[in-house]
């Protein structure tokens, strides 16, 4: 079958045939792949940065944003049937006993390192025509989101990421006596950095929260990003653009940065607005080019005598699955234009090589199988 691999050793990327997998285990599920997201993690694996060849493979298929329909189940395969929708995770646990994340089904938090993840780290990915994996990997999607499904992985990060803070909230006891357990109605400014598919997927996450959202990015408005800001009820700034105003507005206000752009010098100057008892979320793996200044002692004195909390947050856990796809249902029922918008393009496999070597324009790309473009 088709698929598209990366040969770190002779620097190539291509469409290849690939051996078809086939169910060997009880409560395997066989998939044909409908779509696939393009990212950044598959354009650094595609320039031999990051990614790691499966045990014996002289390359990797790549891919670990996905969307497959079932088209056969293990005896044992009991949660998913053929004709459902389903979306993957990506890591699999690590095997060593001593951690407790992966021993406790959690290898988003794994701590020795040595976890795999499709598409990217020790097992191949889902940019082919069938994919077999444990059903216990699989999350149902309603038929309605056939169309936007494949945003479901990048989704699990702001999933993830408000997942922690809602934990982290719990440290100031006085909000615990006025809001519900759920944050949906707290009335947090939040301010989003970047405007690609996690800074939007996380701006709709933190507006159907109840935040007041703000995303900054480098493109001045309009462009399309900003037009799905504005469709969602977010407030769009491009860099070096923010009024006074605004800036005035928000000086000591902000409650949560979502950092979404992978820039760390941007990151670390953003980092010094937020405001009394508030969080500031990474989610952007830079790319190693050595060290930049940073106005370290402002910095750490705000994270004290501000109570600052500033974490980083990668992959997601199964529960973020199921939250990212009730959270796109929500999306889908409230915006569906701005939803939708969000996928820019559509291609064949053979259009891959290209769009990842090349510049990616637009928002979210998808690769299409199964004659589907
Ligand atoms: C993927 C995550 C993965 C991370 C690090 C991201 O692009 O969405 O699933 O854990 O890269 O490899």
């Amino acid at each position: 079958m088709k698929a598209v691999a990366v040969f770190p050793r002779t620097k190539e990327v291509r469409v290849i045939e690939h051996e078809a997998p086939c169910i060997t285990e009880l409560g395997q599920v066989k998939l044909r792949m409908l779509d696939i997201g393009l990212c950044g993690t598959d354009k650094e694996i595609c320039a031999f940065e990051y990614g790691t060849l499966p045990a014996g493979s002289d390359y990797l298929v790549i891919g670990h944003e996905s969307l497959g329909e079932v088209i056969e189940v293990g005896p044992a395969a009991s949660r998913v049937k053929v004709g459902d929708l389903v979306v993957t995770t990506v890591r699999r646990p690590c095997s060593h006993p001593e951690c407790r994340p992966c021993r406790a089904g959690y290898p988003d938090f794994c701590i020795t390192g040595d976890y795999r993840e499709r598409g990217i780290k020790g097992e191949h990915g889902f940019m082919t025509e069938y994919v077999v994996d444990d059903e216990r990997y699989m999350h149902v999607v309603p038929p309605e989101l056939r169309d936007v499904a494949v945003l479901t992985e990048p989704l699990t990060i702001a999933e993830k990421a408000l997942d922690q803070v809602r934990h982290i909230e719990r440290r100031l006891p006085w909000l615990n006596t006025v809001i519900p357990e759920d944050m949906r109605r707290l009335p947090l400014t939040a301010v989003v950095l970047g405007a690609g598919p996690v800074g939007l997927l996380g701006a709709m996450t933190l507006i159907v929260a109840g935040c007041d959202t703000f995303v900054y990015a480098l493109v001045p408005a309009p462009n399309p990003s900003s037009e799905i800001v504005e469709a969602i009820g977010g407030k769009y700034f491009s860099q070096g653009k923010v009024p006074v105003e605004v800036q005035k507005a928000l000086s000591g206000r902000i409650h949560l940065i979502y950092e979404a752009t992978g820039a760390s010098r941007l990151a670390f100057e953003v980092l010094k607005l937020l405001g009394p008892n508030s969080a500031f979320i990474f989610t952007g793996v830079p790319s190693l080019r050595g060290p930049i200044e940073v106005d370290a002692d402002l910095l750490m004195r705000n994270i004290v005598l501000k109570n600052q909390i500033v974490f980083g947050t990668v992959n997601a856990s199964s529960e973020n699955f199921d939250e990212a796809i009730r959270d796109i249902g929500v999306f889908h029922q409230r915006w569906p234009q701005a939803l939708r918008a969000l996928i820019t393009s559509r291609s064949a496999p053979e259009e891959a090589p290209g769009l990842l070597l090349g510049k990616i324009g637009g928002i979210k790309n998808a690769i299409t199988f199964n004659n589907e473009v």
